[in-house]
């Protein structure tokens, strides 16, 4: 429950802890919260509580020390079995799109795709097919959904893993996959709490005089944690997740496993989270310290990935419980938070054992070095696929965003001579893992532990060559980036009478590295500008990890973009879908395309010759990124967030408000017990809008209907002129009306007040945009919430 006393101590503590603090900016310490929450089976968890209760009462001390430490074993993660209790431990596996440590796995649109599909519907259905896997293959926890890195900087090198920089689509999306995952029984695990907004120095190193450089410290005030980046988590504990991973990164100036202001603070306390913490692989720099702070388990369990004992926890544990320095009550609340789960979803109850070739490919250890016994009789080479293609297929076609079409270039119609260009096209040469860093091959997917293992990949020139049979088409291409770029003569007919050019183009994107630039890679841009060139109906395509520049927007022969970001194992099949018409795009971008790279403003921090403590980040820019920053600042952008065109038109009318909850609110919501997610008033409709939607155009195609939020002038300032608080995705034949309902909460139209440490409703009257992108609003009313 968020008593006053709790929010009073912690900022009595701020105030003391002021005196030390670190000099560059206002950013101060993370204010100390403690004692670290204990669990109570809020939200329907309690009589797995009481199974979790039974279990721990049978373990020893060491048992419980094991109970939450990671073990070298066949998963990415592993809990060690107790067989005298009929427990087969715990397996822990990435990532967000796929179980990439498996064979005969499917590997689904990244994160940042299903996002720009909007579609609430296929985010939940992504999330229920690939925990299908996981379970298939003896997976309890699934190491997803990605909600942070948000995309503070459209550098980060993960945000494609994630969903958005906008809080509200990123939690609609992480709140669908999560009860996907766990309707099938499978542990989701979000990730990664909180502000690991870059990779650059996201873990501290080592100077070459032996000096330790702490990690990236993310400075972050206490209005912006709130309203952006821990926004997406409490929609994640709201709905049920099981566990959540705290990051690599520090937090003004302590680290995110062991702060015990974001995690027995804001997380415990605020957000009632019931299940447990588990540390990045490596992320724990303490034992005691960070278990008080609210860590729960740590993993890998070892320091380093080597080595099989050395760990801030497991013996540790013991022997700090046993010399009084850490109270064993909490260590079991941690085993509680990790059996809880583990109870509700019935793991206990028949739950397949570890596929043997996880173990064989397990980057982490080979079995020789485990000090522990696992289950591995089960089948070997499970094929977990099911029919999952048909989703992939589907949802990569619903989340390609059509950026432009002029010329009524697309839908194609059947067109005879066909060109394709570009290193993106065709098939992988090198691998089906790790696909990135080649220059032949598609790329459907990014790199690091997110990334997945192909069982096969459709690649867009094989799809394109499938489709083009059935029309007697021929299809030429030329898939090396520097000869399509200065010598077309090969071809016949030649590039000027091609009825049209497909150039697809790349950009990688990993873990452990930042983007250096926003431009497509492999010179794309050339490639683009020789192709368009020569041929005047030149489509381009981007498989992407995140936001591209695209300086060839304007050229008047390029007529079509679609920006179809990493789509996963059905690629091809996907765009073809699109491209043909046989799926009308109804994407739209989770994110803004500006004019320009520089217009971008939030870098990556890069150092030369840093000081131990010199990696600070301060977000000064606070609430506004992305599209809020853009309409804050007043600036032009290429394709705005929220926009995507389709193959027909739309309207929208009819725009009505309904006070649902029929007369004055309070100012701050009245104070109730904390559920997981947060003081339940925090999300009671307090108002609905509703308004008609009408297919205009002359082919069937989804709709996405978009509410901003305008807030009124008695905000604190720096608040974004609008912010999306509700959206839909409502599919229509030519001519039919769909009827659009959006409910908003208190949250919705509530701002941090940062003094009461509550949610408030600001005085005077709001403005409800409704539209097709952030700024294409075709109907908007006014509303006063506290008249
Ligand atoms: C960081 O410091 C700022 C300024 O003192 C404060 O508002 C905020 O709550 C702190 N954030 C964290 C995560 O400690
Ligand atoms: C948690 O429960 C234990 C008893 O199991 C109790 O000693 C401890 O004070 C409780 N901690 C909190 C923060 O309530
Ligand atoms: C206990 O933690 C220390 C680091 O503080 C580590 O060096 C040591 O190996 C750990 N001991 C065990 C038994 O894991
Ligand atoms: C108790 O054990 C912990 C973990 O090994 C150690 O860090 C701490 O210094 C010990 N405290 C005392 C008083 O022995
Ligand atoms: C797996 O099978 C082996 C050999 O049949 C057997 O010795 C072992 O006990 C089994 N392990 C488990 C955990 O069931
Ligand atoms: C790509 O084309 C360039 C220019 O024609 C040529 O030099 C290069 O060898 C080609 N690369 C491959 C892999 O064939
Ligand atoms: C594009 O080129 C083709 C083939 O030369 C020609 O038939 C067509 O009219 C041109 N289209 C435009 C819009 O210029
Ligand atoms: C950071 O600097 C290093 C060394 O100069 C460079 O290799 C790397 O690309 C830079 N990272 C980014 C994100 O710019
Ligand atoms: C457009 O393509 C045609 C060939 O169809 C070419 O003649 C013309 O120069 C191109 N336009 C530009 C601006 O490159
Ligand atoms: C982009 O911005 C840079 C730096 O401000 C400027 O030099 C360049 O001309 C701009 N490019 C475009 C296409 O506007
Ligand atoms: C943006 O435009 C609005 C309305 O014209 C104006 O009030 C505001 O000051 C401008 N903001 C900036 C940062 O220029």
């Amino acid at each position: 429950m968020v008593t006053s006393s709790y929010w009073v101590v912690s900022l009595a503590l701020l105030a003391c802890g002021a005196a030390a603090q670190w000099q560059s900016g206002s950013y101060g310490y993370s204010p100390p919260v403690y004692p670290s929450p204990n669990t109570t089976g809020l939200g329907g968890w309690q009589s797995a509580l009481a199974k979790a209760d039974a279990f721990l009462s049978q373990l020893t001390l060491d048992e419980k020390a094991q109970m939450v430490t990671g073990t070298l074993g066949p998963c990415t993660g592993n809990i060690p079995p107790i067989p005298r209790l009929g427990f087969n431990g715990l397996c822990l596996q990435d990532g967000p799109l796929a179980i990439r440590q498996a064979d005969f796995a499917s590997v689904f649109p990244a994160g940042l795709t299903a996002a720009a599909s909007w579609d609430r519907g296929l985010i939940y259905q992504r999330g229920v097919e690939v925990a299908e896997e996981f379970k298939g293959k003896g997976a309890h926890v699934m190491l997803g959904p990605v909600s942070g890195p948000m995309g503070r900087s459209a550098y980060g090198g993960r945000n494609w893993e994630g969903f958005s920089p906008d809080p509200y689509l990123n939690g609609v999306a992480t709140e669908r996959t999560i009860k996907g995952i766990q309707s099938v029984g499978v542990q989701a695990c979000v990730k990664h709490y909180i502000g690991n907004e870059q990779e650059t120095q996201r873990n501290p190193s080592i100077s070459s005089d032996g000096q330790t450089i702490e990690a990236v410290s993310s400075n972050i005030d206490d209005r912006t944690i709130h309203e952006l980046y821990s926004w997406p988590f409490a929609d994640a504990v709201r709905a049920g997740v099981s566990s959540v991973m705290c990051s690599y990164n520090r937090l003004n100036q302590s680290y995110a496993c062991q702060n015990s202001y974001t995690l027995n603070g804001i997380l415990k306390t605020e957000f009632g989270f019931q299940g447990y913490v588990v540390s990045d692989w490596g992320a724990t720099h303490s034992g005691v310290a960070a278990i008080e702070a609210g860590l729960d388990m740590d993993m890998p369990g070892s320091i380093d990935f080597t080595s099989t004992t050395s760990s801030f926890f497991g013996q540790n544990i013991t022997i700090a419980v046993e010399n009084g320095t850490l109270a064993e009550e909490r260590v079991d609340d941690m085993i509680r938070r990790v059996m809880t789960p583990y109870f509700y979803l019935n793991q206990d109850q028949g739950f397949p054992t570890v596929d043997p070739s996880s173990m064989y490919l397990n980057g982490f250890s080979s079995e020789s070095e485990w000090v522990y016994q696992f289950d591995l009789n089960g089948t070997s080479n499970r094929d977990v696929r099911a029919n999952h293609a048909a989703l992939i297929r589907e949802l990569g076609a619903s989340a390609t965003v059509l950026l432009k079409n002029t010329n009524g270039a697309l839908p194609l119609k059947a067109p005879k001579y066909i060109g394709v260009f570009g290193n993106d096209a065709g098939d992988l040469t090198n691998s089906l893992y790790f696909v990135g860093q080649y220059e032949y091959g598609t790329l459907p997917v990014g790199g690091g532990s997110g990334t997945g293992r192909f069982s096969y990949v459709v690649p867009p020139l094989d799809a394109i060559k499938a489709r083009a049979k059935k029309d007697g088409a021929l299809v030429q291409y030329i898939l090396n980036n520097t000869m399509a770029s200065t010598d077309l003569s090969t071809l016949y007919p030649p590039a000027q009478e091609l009825d049209v050019c497909l150039v697809f183009l790349k950009t990688w994107a990993s873990e452990s590295y930042d983007r250096s630039s926003l431009e497509v890679d492999w010179d794309g841009n050339a490639l683009v500008e020789a192709i368009a060139a020569n041929c005047n109906n030149t489509i381009v395509v981007t498989h992407s990890g995140g936001i591209n520049v695209l300086p060839f927007a304007t050229h008047p022969n390029v007529t079509a973009i679609l920006a179809a970001h990493y789509p996963g194992e059905e690629s091809g099949n996907s765009i073809v879908d699109v491209l043909y018409g046989d799926v009308n795009p109804s994407g739209r971008l989770p994110y803004t395309i500006a004019l320009n790279e520089s217009d971008y403003t939030i870098p990556i921090l890069n150092l030369t010759n840093p000081g131990p403590n010199d990696w600070q980040v301060d977000f000064t820019e606070s609430l506004l990124i992305d599209y809020r920053y853009f309409d804050y600042a007043n600036k032009s952008v290429l394709y705005e967030f929220g926009y995507g065109l389709s193959y027909t038109t739309f309207s929208l009318a009819g725009m009505s408000i309904e006070d649902v909850a029929g007369g004055r609110l309070s100012e701050l919501p009245p104070a109730q017990a904390v559920v997981p997610g947060g003081n339940p008033a925090l999300f009671e409709t307090v108002l609905k809008v509703t308004a008609h939607v009408r297919n205009t155009g002359g082919v069937a195609d989804a709709a996405v209907p978009q509410l901003y939020v305008g807030m009124p002038s008695s905000v604190p300032p720096r608040t974004p002129p609008k912010q999306l608080r509700g959206f839909d995705k409502v599919p229509l034949v030519p001519g039919e009306v769909g009827k659009v309902v959006f409910e908003l909460t208190r949250r919705d139209v509530s701002y941090w007040d940062v003094e009461a440490q509550q949610w408030r409703i600001p005085e005077g009257t709001f403005t409800l945009s409704l539209g097709f992108s952030s700024r294409d609003i075709r109907q908007s009313a006014t509303f006063c919430a506290l008249c």
